[in-house]
């Protein structure tokens, strides 16, 4: 009997490992023979960690599993997939957080086994890589540009668009380098992704080397993320020994190496030009733009830069065609987005939705509301540089443009909810001051205004001349938005112009104050 319990990171550090000596432990007791699988989450987050048993009818789902449980859970028929228990769930594909999904990039997550190459190609793995190698480099960046894909980092630049700057730049040298410092707050799925579904970013990465004709591959990931530097590490040196990677891919004289780098905590290396300085053994530091990485990338190079999502959507695009992809989503989101539900909700998790749901139905209908219970009063959407939307923005459909046009962002899709305890004010000194730290200093009105803005954020705090510290603020604000050579600088006064827009009453008080 096989017997399903996840070893990511957030069930492992929820108790998995015990869960999953428990239950061999108590079932060789009982003389039945299970065979323990270590799946990846399948992101149901407030359910883990989530067992799953295999039987006739499908997998049937128990969860929060503690060790305590197991024996009652093996008591109550749990090997027979019985539903009586109380912590009993059901057939796993029904309970309704997944069943509402539309699942393409996490299609896999929670049902393989992360690091078995047969279990991969048993589910679609390689596919899309096996099609990529029939075409030319031409018809894959076709391809990709027909799905509609837009960079799944935040900035949402059409993918195809960038493989076709660097498929047309001459060069003895290319690089495709994965961006997985992922460091938004609330944000998780590149490391599900990675964790869960390895060989799905190293296919897509192979595929990309194919398409502009690169033959080196990084990935640049942050030091925060252990288990994903292991379970990576593992899966390309398996599929180097199946031909997946390395020299003559699958006997098509093709070359595609791949490597994984460590960053070193530094929340300004996500942004492209300073990870490709770190990734040269540099100190993370902004370059100017132009030239782009498209024609003068890595060590000089031509280089593709894309978020881990971006690079795990292209093997759908070329098993299913970019048609299919396309197919899904609205106006010029196409395809789906990897949202995650994070901050004061009852059930967070990554929830995987073509564009144009609402952001009311994703924080009630899936998230539940909030864990605390009180109404929910702000939200934060797209890491720490999104903006505050109150309740009058939550009826804004998922979408790159909706949200822009309310000078909103859905970034890498981290959504994070606040109820009514929130003080607003306190939040905008936590973006500025979150500048301050992690402005990598290269211009002034990042490294400087960042500093003087927690300071004006705190006179006004203090009660101190309010009205005209308050012009200052968005005085400041303004110029960082014009003046800040890259988004750091540039984005932190969206998350304080949207508190003062918005949430206004609350600067209107001196600090730790109650409405
Ligand atoms: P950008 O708009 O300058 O560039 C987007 C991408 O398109 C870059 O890779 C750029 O090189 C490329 N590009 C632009 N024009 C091109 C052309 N003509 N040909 C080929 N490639 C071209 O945005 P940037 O500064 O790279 O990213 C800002 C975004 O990053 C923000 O919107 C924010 O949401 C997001 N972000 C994400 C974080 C995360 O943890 N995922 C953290 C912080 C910010
Ligand atoms: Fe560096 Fe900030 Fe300027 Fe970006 S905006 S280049 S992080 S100082």
């Amino acid at each position: 009997i096989r017997v399903f319990v996840p070893r990511d990171t957030t069930a492992l550090s929820l108790g998995a490992d015990s869960v999953a000596r428990r239950l061999q432990r108590e079932a060789a007791a009982r003389h039945e023979g299970i065979d323990i699988v270590r799946n990846g989450s399948r992101g149901l987050f407030w359910l883990e960690p989530m067992v799953e048993v295999e039987t006739p009818k499908g997998r049937m789902a128990y969860g929060p599993v503690t060790p305590a449980d197991v024996p009652a859970l093996l008591d109550s028929g749990l090997l027979e997939g019985d539903a009586s228990h109380p912590l009993a769930l059901g057939p796993v594909e029904e309970i309704d957080y997944l069943a509402r999904q539309q699942r393409l990039t996490f299609a896999r997550i929670g049902v393989t086994d992360p690091l078995c190459l047969d279990d991969y190609r048993a589910h679609q793995g390689y596919v899309g890589l096996e099609a990529a190698l029939t075409l030319s480099a031409q018809a894959i960046v076709d391809e990709v540009k027909a799905s509609g894909l837009r960079g799944r980092g935040g900035a949402a630049f059409p993918t195809g668009i960038k493989w076709q700057t660097v498929l047309d730049a001459p060069a003895d040298q290319k690089y495709i380098v994965c961006n997985a410092d992922e460091g938004d707050s609330g944000t998780f799925a590149d490391r599900l992704a990675m964790e869960c579904d390895p060989y799905m970013l190293i296919e897509g990465m192979t595929i990309a080397g194919l398409a502009v004709g690169a033959t080196q591959g990084y990935i640049y990931l942050r030091s925060e993320y252990p288990l994903a530097k292991e379970i990576l590490d593992e899966a390309i040196s398996r599929a180097e020994a199946a031909g997946y990677l390395g020299e003559n891919l699958r006997d098509s004289g093709r070359t595609f190496h791949l490597e994984v780098r460590l960053g070193a905590g530094a929340y300004i290396c996500g942004e492209e030009t300073s990870l490709l300085e770190s990734l040269e053994g540099k100190r993370g530091l902004v370059r100017f733009k132009p030239p782009l990485p498209a024609i003068e990338g890595l060590f000089g190079r031509p280089t593709v830069v894309n978020n881990v999502l971006s690079l795990a959507a292209i093997p759908y695009i070329l098993a299913e065609g970019g048609q299919a992809y396309a197919s899904y989503g609205m106006g010029r989101s196409r395809g789906t987005l990897a949202l995650q539900l994070a901050g004061n909700v009852k059930r967070g998790g990554l929830i995987e939705l073509a564009f144009g749901t609402t952001l009311r139905a994703l924080m009630e209908e899936f998230g539940g509301g909030t864990l605390s219970g009180k109404p929910l009063r702000a939200v934060q959407v797209g890491g720490p540089l999104g903006a505050y939307l109150p309740e009058s923005q939550w009826d804004l459909p998922l979408d790159y443009e909706a949200f822009a046009a309310e000078s909103a962002v859905l970034g890498h899709g981290g959504v994070v909810m606040f109820d009514d305890s929130v003080d607003m004010a306190e939040q905008a000194r936590f973006s500025m001051e979150f500048c301050k730290v992690e402005s990598c200093g290269k211009c002034t009105p990042c490294r400087i205004g960042s500093t003087r803005g927690v300071e004006v954020i705190d006179r006004i705090r203090a009660g101190e001349n309010r009205a005209a510290n308050l012009t200052l603020l968005g005085d400041l604000c303004e110029t960082m938005v014009d003046g800040s050579l890259c988004a750091m600088g540039g984005m932190t006064p969206f998350p304080v112009q949207s508190a003062l827009k918005h949430f206004s009453e609350d600067f209107q008080r001196a600090r730790g104050e109650q409405s």
